[in-house]
This record gives C-alpha cells, sequence and structure tokens, in this order.
C-alpha cells in the first residue's frame, strides 16, 4: 500500500503548521507547536551538541526533510531559541515533556506534516484507542539511523501488543508472517487510509488469492459469507488454514435433522468408513464443470 508523502521536493509542510495553530490547539496538540514561528535554527546548529540525532536523522526516514528543513527538530522539540543560548535541558521540550504528551498529541506531531497522507486515521480502532499513537510502531522514525524500519520488522511493530495474534502465526499451517513473505500490514490497513473503500482485511484476501472467488459457472454459496467461514487468517491446527478439521467445517452450514442426509440427499453411503465431504465435493470455492462441485466424481 503505498501512501502519498508529504510534498516531497516542495516547499516543506513545516511551515505551515505554524498557520494553523490554532487548529491544532482545537485538537488538543502539543502546546510548542503554537509557539511562536523561531529564529531559524538550522539542524546544523544542534550538530555540536547533539551529533548522535542529527547524524541519525539524516540516515533514518527523514532523511529529506531533517537535510533539507531547518526546523526539522523543531517538529517534535519546540522552538530551539532559547535553549540555543542557554544549553539547558529546561529550555527545550526534551524527554520528559514528550513522555507525558498524550497518545492524540504525539499523533498530532506527525500529521501536521503527513495529515493529508492518511484521511481515515482518525476512524481506526487503533486512533481511537488512548494507548496508541502513530509513534507505537513509529518509534524510530525521528532519530535513528536504522529508521524505516516498520515495513522491514513486520510483525516487530505489532508484537509488543499483540502477542496472543502473533503467536497464532507458530502454528503448523499459517501464513508466512514470521518467514519476512508478508506482514501483518498486508492484510491490515494500519493507517485506514482507504476506510469506507476495503470492507476489512478480509477483501485483501482476494489480491493474493483472487482464483478462490471465481468467477464459477456453479459457484458455492458460503462464499459469499466470506473467506472466514471456512478460514481462519492467521494460523490453524487444521491443514489449509481450515476452522476445524475433517467434516467439520462443512457440516457447520450443512448438519441438519435427518442428518446424515445433506440437502435432499441420503449420505448414509457416503459417509460409511470415515468419508470425507472433500473426497467428492472437492472443488470447495466453485466449480465450472458441476453443480455439486465434483466433477471427478460425475465423470466415473
Ligand atoms: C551548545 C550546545 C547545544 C546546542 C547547539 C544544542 N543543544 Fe540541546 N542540549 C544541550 C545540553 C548541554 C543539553 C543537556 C544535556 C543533559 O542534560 O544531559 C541538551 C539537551 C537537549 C535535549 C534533551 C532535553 C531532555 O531533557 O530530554 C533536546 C531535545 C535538545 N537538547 C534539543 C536540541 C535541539 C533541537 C537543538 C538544535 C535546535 C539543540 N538541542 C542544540 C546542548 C546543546
Ligand atoms: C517536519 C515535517 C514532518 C514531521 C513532523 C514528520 N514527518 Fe514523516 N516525513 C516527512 C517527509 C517530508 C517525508 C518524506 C521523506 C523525506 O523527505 O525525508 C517523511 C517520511 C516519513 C516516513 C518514511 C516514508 C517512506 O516512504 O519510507 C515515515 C515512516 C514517516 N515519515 C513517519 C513519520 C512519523 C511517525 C512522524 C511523527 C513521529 C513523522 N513522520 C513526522 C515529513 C515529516
Ligand atoms: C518526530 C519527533 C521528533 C523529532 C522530529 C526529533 N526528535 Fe528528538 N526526541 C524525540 C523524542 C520522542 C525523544 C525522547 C525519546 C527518544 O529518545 O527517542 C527525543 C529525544 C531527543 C534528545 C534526548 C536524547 C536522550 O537520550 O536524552 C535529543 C538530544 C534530541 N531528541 C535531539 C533532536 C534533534 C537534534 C533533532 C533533529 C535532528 C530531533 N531531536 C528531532 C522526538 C523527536
Ligand atoms: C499499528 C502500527 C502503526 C501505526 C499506529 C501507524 N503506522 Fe505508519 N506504518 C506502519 C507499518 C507496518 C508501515 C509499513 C507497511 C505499509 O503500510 O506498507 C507503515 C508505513 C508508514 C509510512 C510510510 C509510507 C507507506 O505507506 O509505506 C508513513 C509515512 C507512516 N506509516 C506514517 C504514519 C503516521 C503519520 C501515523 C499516525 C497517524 C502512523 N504511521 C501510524 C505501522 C503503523
Ligand atoms: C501500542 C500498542 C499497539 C501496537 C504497537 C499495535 N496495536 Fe493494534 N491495537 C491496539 C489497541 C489498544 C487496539 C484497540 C483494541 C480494542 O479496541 O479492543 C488495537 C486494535 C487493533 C486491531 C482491531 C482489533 C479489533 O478487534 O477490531 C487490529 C486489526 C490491530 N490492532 C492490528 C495491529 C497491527 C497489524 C499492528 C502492527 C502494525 C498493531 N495492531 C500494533 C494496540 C496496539
Ligand atoms: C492473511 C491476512 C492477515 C494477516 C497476514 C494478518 N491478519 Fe490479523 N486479521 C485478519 C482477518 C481477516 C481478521 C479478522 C477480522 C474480522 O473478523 O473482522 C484479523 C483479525 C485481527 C485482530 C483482531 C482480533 C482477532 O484476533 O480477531 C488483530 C488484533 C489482528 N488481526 C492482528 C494481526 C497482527 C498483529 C498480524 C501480524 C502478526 C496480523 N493480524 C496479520 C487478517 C490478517
Ligand atoms: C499478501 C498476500 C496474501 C494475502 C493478502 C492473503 N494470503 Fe493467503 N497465502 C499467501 C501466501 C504467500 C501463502 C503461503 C503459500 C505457500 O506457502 O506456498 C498463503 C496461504 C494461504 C492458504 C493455505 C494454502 C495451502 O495450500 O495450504 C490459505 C487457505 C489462504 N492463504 C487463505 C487466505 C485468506 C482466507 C486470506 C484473507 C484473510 C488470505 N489468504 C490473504 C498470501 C496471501
Ligand atoms: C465453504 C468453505 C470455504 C470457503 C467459504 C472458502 N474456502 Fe478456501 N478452502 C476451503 C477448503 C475445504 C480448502 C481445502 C481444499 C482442498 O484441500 O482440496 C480450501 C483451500 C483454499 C486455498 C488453498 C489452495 C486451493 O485453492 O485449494 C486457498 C488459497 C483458499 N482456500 C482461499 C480462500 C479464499 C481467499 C476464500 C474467500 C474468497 C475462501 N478460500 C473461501 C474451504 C473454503
Ligand atoms: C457458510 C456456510 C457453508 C459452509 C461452511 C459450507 N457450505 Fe456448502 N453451501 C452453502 C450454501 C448457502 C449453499 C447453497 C445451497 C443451499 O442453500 O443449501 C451450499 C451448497 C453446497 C452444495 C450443493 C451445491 C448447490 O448448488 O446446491 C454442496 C455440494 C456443498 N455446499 C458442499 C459443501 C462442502 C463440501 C463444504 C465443506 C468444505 C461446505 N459445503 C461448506 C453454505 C455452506
Ligand atoms: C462419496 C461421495 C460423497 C461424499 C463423501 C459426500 N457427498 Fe455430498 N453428495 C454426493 C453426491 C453424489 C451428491 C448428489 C446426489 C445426487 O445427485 O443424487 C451429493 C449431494 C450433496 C449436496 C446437495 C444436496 C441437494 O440438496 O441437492 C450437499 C449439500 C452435499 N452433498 C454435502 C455434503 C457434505 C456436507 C458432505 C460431508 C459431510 C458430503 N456431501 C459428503 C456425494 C458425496
Amino acid at each position: 500500500m503505498k501512501h502519498a508523502r508529504p510534498s516531497p521536493g516542495g516547499p516543506p509542510r513545516v511551515r505551515s503548521w505554524t498557520r494553523h495553530g490554532g487548529l491544532l490547539l482545537a485538537a488538543g496538540a502539543l502546546p510548542f507547536l503554537l509557539q511562536a514561528p523561531a529564529a531559524r535554527a538550522a539542524e546544523s546548529a544542534c550538530q555540536p551538541c547533539h551529533a548522535e540525532q542529527v547524524e541519525a536523522a539524516s540516515k533514518g526516514p527523514h532523511a529529506g526533510i531533517a537535510t533539507r528543513e531547518p526546523r526539522y527538530c523543531e517538529s517534535c522539540h519546540g522552538d530551539a531559541a532559547r535553549h540555543l543560548e542557554s544549553g539547558s535541558a529546561a529550555d527545550i521540550v526534551g524527554k520528559a515533556a514528550l513522555g507525558k504528551a498524550d497518545a492524540k498529541a504525539r499523533s498530532m506531531a506527525c500529521l501536521t506534516c503527513h495529515r493529508s497522507g492518511f484521511p481515515g486515521w482518525e476512524g481506526t480502532p487503533h486512533s481511537r484507542s488512548a494507548e496508541v499513537s502513530c509513534w507505537s510502531c513509529h518509534g524510530d522514525s525521528w532519530h535513528d539511523a536504522k529508521g524505516k524500519a516498520a515495513k522491514k520488522r513486520g510483525e516487530g511493530a505489532c508484537a509488543s501488543c499483540h502477542v496472543e495474534q502473533v503467536s497464532e502465526f507458530r502454528r503448523v499451517y499459517r501464513h508466512p508472517v514470521l518467514e519476512g513473505r508478508m506482514g501483518c500490514a498486508s492484510c491490515h490497513d494500519v493507517h485506514g487510509k482507504s476506510a469506507g473503500g476495503k470492507k476489512g482485511p478480509e477483501a485483501t484476501c482476494l489480491e493474493c488469492h483472487p482464483e478462490s472467488a471465481g468467477p464459477w459457472v456453479f459457484p458455492h454459496r458460503a462464499i459469499e459469507d466470506g473467506c472466514s467461514s471456512c478460514h481462519v487468517p492467521h494460523g490453524s491446527v487444521n491443514r489449509s488454514l481450515l476452522k476445524t478439521s475433517g467434516n467439520g467445517v462443512c457440516l457447520t452450514c450443512h448438519v441438519q435433522t435427518n442428518f446424515p442426509a445433506a440437502g435432499k440427499v441420503p449420505h448414509n453411503r457416503y459417509l460409511q468408513g470415515g468419508g470425507k465431504c472433500l473426497d467428492c465435493h472437492s472443488e470447495v470455492h466453485g466449480s465450472n464443470v458441476d453443480e455439486l462441485m465434483a466433477p471427478q466424481y460425475r465423470k466415473r
């Protein structure tokens, strides 16, 4: 999923947050964003004393803006004019103040520049939560040379809070997330950019498995209820990521009072000796040749 970058190469957005100060106050932004525009304190002004952060920033995901925009550091640390004179930690928004900022204010410190890229953010469960902000997953985006990590570390960005889901990917049948072949974000739109478009993570199944949904001449109408009628998304002890083993997955919908009849047809004979639904109804998503999804059986 590609999101629009904030005006790369264009006039840096960092200048416009001062103009929108009033709006930010209403949204509960970090108070330092509202301070009067500072004297231009280029990040090279920080270099002599904070080489570590300046160099890391110039190698991380913000390399472009950090080297181009003199006030990049101030977008989180606030007006640095007094600090530049005194060199005193008390004169800058430092660790303690940033540590106290709530989730909404933390996200706002990013959205001042990234606001156009994430229109659906406000509607996501993460943004509604009091404990999650952009920083929760991008905590290394400001001055960490390793940067760019959210994408690369895959489930690592999620593991600290969603231990249970991550452990589902250790089951014997699973999507290859821990193997690094896909990430949590392959299915979950963490930023809610497309909120209102996609119905949810399940809609993305078809981006990678388009063949499952046909179109079939004889579709299995179970598909209408979604892939999750039969599959679990993360990992399973049953092959093919099925919810239950054996015939169970079919019987959740097809069991009836006169079982082992299925539909109008008695199945005693078929199920003798441990017959499996899939032995005969093998084209379980749909078929182009057989309305009962079992071409092999009929040809005989
Ligand atoms: C002349 C040296 C000097 C310059 C230039 C300088 N600082 Fe500092 N800065 C310090 C000192 C000294 C401290 C206090 C370190 C400590 O207490 O451990 C500090 C602390 C900080 C802290 C941490 C405060 C905290 O308590 O967490 C931040 C953030 C900071 N500076 C940002 C900046 C930024 C941004 C710039 C450039 C705009 C800058 N500094 C320029 C000397 C400087
Ligand atoms: C001062 C404006 C500004 C602020 C504040 C800002 N960003 Fe950025 N961000 C940019 C720009 C511009 C880019 C495009 C790359 C560049 O020019 O450095 C970018 C790039 C990124 C990227 C990498 C995009 C890619 O395609 O690899 C990530 C991730 C990111 N920002 C996350 C954040 C987060 C999280 C925050 C808040 C902690 C934040 N940004 C705060 C301006 C900003
Ligand atoms: C997107 C927000 C953001 C930007 C931009 C940013 N910082 Fe920070 N900075 C933080 C946060 C949050 C902390 C405290 C947690 C941490 O160390 O990561 C911090 C901590 C610091 C510290 C204290 C480190 C320590 O371990 O005591 C210094 C010094 C500092 N930043 C300097 C800078 C400089 C210089 C720049 C510009 C190159 C900059 N920061 C840009 C968010 C930011
Ligand atoms: C729940 C974790 C999480 C949260 C919260 C989160 N992100 Fe991300 N972000 C990711 C992951 C994972 C990726 C890389 C995967 C992807 O979407 O392609 C990413 C990618 C990005 C990128 C790179 C551009 C891209 O799409 O490849 C930017 C910029 C970004 N995030 C900014 C933000 C901002 C701003 C916020 C807060 C409004 C935020 N993120 C909140 C996990 C998160
Ligand atoms: C800082 C903790 C934290 C991190 C990191 C985090 N999440 Fe979450 N996540 C939450 C919280 C809190 C909720 C809201 C739970 C609720 O509403 O029940 C949530 C909700 C969700 C939901 C919706 C759950 C539901 O029942 O609708 C999904 C999906 C999700 N997160 C995926 C991710 C993914 C993918 C990542 C990594 C890219 C991630 N989360 C990273 C804390 C986190
Ligand atoms: C193959 C696609 C896919 C991948 C990969 C994936 N998820 Fe999910 N996830 C889903 C679907 C589908 C749901 C069910 C949504 C529903 O029922 O509304 C879901 C549900 C969730 C929920 C809600 C609670 C629950 O268990 O139902 C959380 C939290 C979550 N996923 C986190 C993660 C994390 C963390 C990762 C990476 C370690 C991840 N997911 C990877 C598709 C995926
Ligand atoms: C980003 C691509 C991607 C998405 C999205 C995705 N899958 Fe997968 N799926 C894979 C990969 C890769 C494998 C592993 C194939 C392999 O190991 O050869 C796989 C395996 C499977 C398998 C097991 C296949 C087998 O032969 O055992 C099932 C079933 C499956 N996916 C269903 C789903 C469902 C249901 C969803 C939506 C919740 C989904 N997939 C979303 C890529 C994806
Ligand atoms: C009625 C139950 C059911 C539904 C609904 C269903 N599947 Fe399946 N799926 C199965 C069964 C059973 C298998 C194992 C087939 C086998 O072993 O021959 C399977 C196998 C798969 C496989 C492995 C490769 C293959 O085609 O055999 C993928 C991928 C897959 N399903 C994806 C999906 C997706 C995506 C959806 C939603 C569009 C979906 N399934 C809906 C029952 C279902
Ligand atoms: C989510 C519910 C659901 C599940 C699970 C399910 N089915 Fe179905 N199945 C349906 C519906 C709905 C129809 C349409 C006919 C009907 O209403 O009975 C159908 C029809 C069929 C038909 C008859 C085809 C037709 O058009 O009349 C066969 C054969 C069948 N299913 C086999 C299976 C098998 C084998 C499984 C297990 C892999 C399975 N079903 C799992 C809902 C389901
Ligand atoms: C040995 C092969 C065989 C097995 C095993 C089997 N079936 Fe069938 N099934 C058939 C045949 C053949 C028909 C069609 C009979 C006819 O046309 O007279 C049928 C018909 C059906 C129908 C459609 C009935 C109608 O109303 O038209 C459903 C639904 C069905 N089976 C479900 C299942 C389920 C669920 C299982 C597993 C519990 C299963 N079958 C196991 C051979 C089998």
